[in-house]
């Protein structure tokens, strides 16, 4: 006689079973399903929902964006916002300031917080983090992005998507791959060497895998080789599931998809944001018409394509399915949270970069941290005081709970001393186009702006690009590298006029700095989400001691730049086709090679205290294959406050049979050190450090010959270097 447990137990169906193996949950399952149920969890049953199987209890997937918070919630079947009143959030730092922190630490906290607070907004998949490499200070998304440097945004992605992953939603790590610039990014073919694609733009892709063990990734829009990257048979099957050994779903990026065959057959399994007619426009809303719908049914019908296609995809989404919508084991979430805010405020404090710290006068202090005993009255000028940066840019944008703008961080800060003017006008946040502001508008306001500027004992302006259209935003690339709405003239006016003068760009880009040399105090201080004001504010008067380093280059000129090098072939392309000729020479690594210094390089980042790197040492001088080299650095802090710094490793080889960068960053160590304290940097050298991409053999190769570790405070500030011998 069975007891009721046991007659439960006996009905529960293998696949509900949270005890069994997943591999035997998605097996049983996949047993179950009908061919339609199957073909029907390979593609969007709404702009943000994937389908499951009703019948047998397997729930919708359901998705958001973006790689800084979750997004407001979007309607079912358009792009419209739902008008909810119940998901404001918190809006995290930008990528690129959190890459500015080099602290892994901080990127593992910021996945835990952004998963719970999808968890609370009960989204199974959200889409980030972005890791494609910034290839010109002009593509209009890097600030989704970690950087120049493949190793750097490596060791950053990892936590990000652990940290994430811990709460029972999936990341999914995009834009795979070579989405490097809008222009054109529904169809660019890019051509690549292997070199390239291999040792820059897919070594944070393949950590994300591997080591961050991300449950899904994004394909991109453009194509790789004359393939759509989101149906690439070298991209998905061959390097990302046969050889990185990926067992997560591959989703489009929304339209990605353009033929059913090659969605079939090339590594696609969830196909979403097709136009509904499959084709060119959005009709009436049914996904029937999806590739990978009522067309791959046929073709699967007729034989034309195998049914391990469709079971290997449906295996896949059921193992999203286990580990997100299906997990019991995971939390409840919470949103915009004291816990979640302080998050946002730390990585803030970490991410501002003191780019310049110099006195306005000769022989005086240099201008930061404020001393506003010095000033009867501190003027803030820019629109980017006040504006709210989490709107616009794109699929990014935010709805937030609250928003510390750097006005009002300061004048918590500075009760009484503040003024402010607006100084240039943006416009409107936009996402497709921008507004033109008339001249003779921002003219008055800059004359408005020098005028009080005369009358005030500090000036700081805060401006910087801002999430419009062509301005740092989804859809298009910057026009020009220069800072719009006539902000080059206000800051030589503004200096002209008072020269106690700190400038604060807001941007997720380099830009032009023709005043730099002027301008006595720099700081850039990105997109920092919901606590911005706070951070800039804590950096600006010296509560927090700036420790951030430069994630990627600021080229003094854009013909500076590698991808500016070549010609309009190698950017922006010539709308079919486009070349990246600088081929592995991306950022510093075409900087240092080429002898063309940047205006702040790759790894800069300023301090309120002084660093003296000691001599170096190192547990051997030669390693073989089974070696390696244990490198250690005595930092101390020489001046008078706390501080943190990242001391950064990079390696050069001396002597290759191909051309190899003059030195790549292969390990960083942050230390936070107390005045008149010395602590120890560490680093251990191993072949894997010292490898290139050899085309010949399609493998990694390391060749016997001498090599050098330069040890730095950036990637030109160089303290010490260690010649060493691999045999
Ligand atoms: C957009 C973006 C992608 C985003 C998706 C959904 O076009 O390229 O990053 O996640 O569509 O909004």
């Amino acid at each position: 006689m069975l007891f009721a447990s046991q007659a439960v137990a006996a009905e529960t169906p293998l696949y509900l079973d949270e005890d069994a193996p997943i591999e035997k949950r998605v097996e049983d399952a996949l047993s179950r399903m009908t061919l339609r149920e199957k073909v029907a969890m390979c593609h969007a049953e709404g702009k943000f929902a994937s389908a499951g199987v009703p019948r047998l209890g397997i729930p919708d997937l359901w998705m958001s964006d973006g790689p800084h918070g979750v997004r407001a919630e979007i309607n079912w079947n358009d792009w419209g916002y739902a008008g909810h009143t119940n998901d404001s959030i918190t809006a995290f730092p930008a990528l690129t300031a959190l890459a500015a922190t080099w602290n892994p630490e901080l990127s593992e906290a910021y996945g835990n917080a952004i998963g719970e607070e999808a968890l609370y907004r009960e989204k199974d998949m959200m889409l980030g983090p972005g890791v494609n490499i910034y290839r010109t200070p002009l593509n209009g998304r890097n600030f989704e992005y970690m950087g120049e440097d493949p190793f750097l945004a490596g060791e950053l992605v990892v936590p990000y998507i652990k940290g994430m992953q811990r709460n029972g939603v999936s990341a999914c790590v995009k834009h795979y791959a070579l989405n490097n610039q809008e222009v054109w990014r529904g169809h660019i073919n890019v051509e690549l060497s292997d070199r390239a694609l291999h040792e820059i733009y897919l070594p944070a892709f393949k950590k994300a895998i591997i080591d961050g063990g991300s449950w899904s990734i994004m394909g991109s829009y453009n194509k790789v080789r004359g393939q759509h990257a989101c149906h690439n048979e070298l991209l998905l099957n061959k390097i990302l599931k046969n050889d990185w050994g990926f067992d997560g779903v591959v989703v489009t990026d929304w339209g990605g998809a353009h033929d059913t065959r090659e969605a079939a057959l090339y590594g696609l399994d969830l196909e979403m944001g097709s136009y509904t007619n499959g084709l060119t426009s959005e009709s009436e809303f049914t996904t029937d018409h999806y590739y990978l719908a009522n067309p791959y049914i046929e073709m699967l019908q007729k034989g034309e394509v195998p049914m391990s296609t469709l079971d290997d995809k449906v295996r896949r989404l059921l193992r999203l399915n286990f580990r997100t919508a299906m997990n019991r084991r995971k939390p409840f979430g919470s949103v915009a949270t004291p816990a979640h805010y302080d998050v946002a405020e730390k990585i803030g404090n970490e991410a501002v970069v003191l780019l310049k710290n110099a006195p306005a006068v000769p022989k005086g202090q240099p201008l930061l941290p404020i001393d506003p005993s010095k000033y009867s009255s501190i003027l803030i000028v820019g629109d980017n005081a006040t504006r709210n940066l989490m709107a616009g840019g794109g699929s990014s944008e935010l709805k937030v709970k609250d928003n510390v703008t750097p006005l009002a961080g300061l004048e918590a800060l500075y009760p009484g001393k503040i003024k402010y003017t607006q100084g240039y006008a943006a416009g409107r946040p936009m996402y497709g186009h921008a507004d033109n502001i008339p001249a003779a508008t921002q003219d008055s306001l800059r004359s408005r702006a020098v005028q009080m500027a005369r009358e005030a004992g500090l000036v700081i302006m805060i401006g910087g690009l801002n999430k419009n259209h062509y301005q740092d935003c989804e859809g298009g690339d910057r026009l020009e590298y220069p800072l719009p709405f006539g902000q080059p003239a206000l800051i030589d006016e503004l200096r002209a006029a008072n020269p106690n003068l700190v400038v604060v760009l807001l941007t997720g880009n380099a830009v032009e700095m023709p005043w730099a040399d002027k301008v006595p105090a720099i700081v850039q201080g990105w997109y920092l989400g919901s606590m911005a004001g706070k951070s800039i504010a804590n950096v600006l008067s010296g509560t927090v001691n700036p420790s951030g380093k430069l994630p990627f280059s600021f080229p003094r000129r854009l013909e500076d730049n590698a991808a500016h090098h070549f010609g309009t072939i190698s950017y922006p392309g010539d709308s079919i086709n486009q070349e990246y000729r600088e081929d592995i020479l991306v950022g510093y690594r075409w900087h240092d090679t080429k002898k063309i210094p940047a205006l702040y390089p790759f790894g800069h980042g300023l301090s309120y205290t002084t660093f003296e790197y000691g001599k170096p040492t190192a547990s051997a001088k030669t390693m073989g294959a089974d070696g390696s080299i244990t490198v250690k650095v005595p930092v101390s802090n020489t001046g008078s406050r706390e501080g943190k710094e990242t001391v950064q490793f990079y390696i050069g080889d001396e002597k290759s049979s191909l051309l190899r960068p003059l030195k790549e960053l292969k390990g960083f160590d942050k230390l936070t050190i107390k005045p008149g304290d010395t602590a120890e940097a560490t680093f251990t050298i191993t072949p894997e450090a010292l490898k290139f991409y050899d085309p010949a053999s399609s493998s990694w190769v390391v060749e016997p010959g001498k090599f050098k570790l330069y040890i730095g405070s950036s990637s030109t500030d160089i303290r010490a270097t260690l010649p060493f011998e691999y045999k």
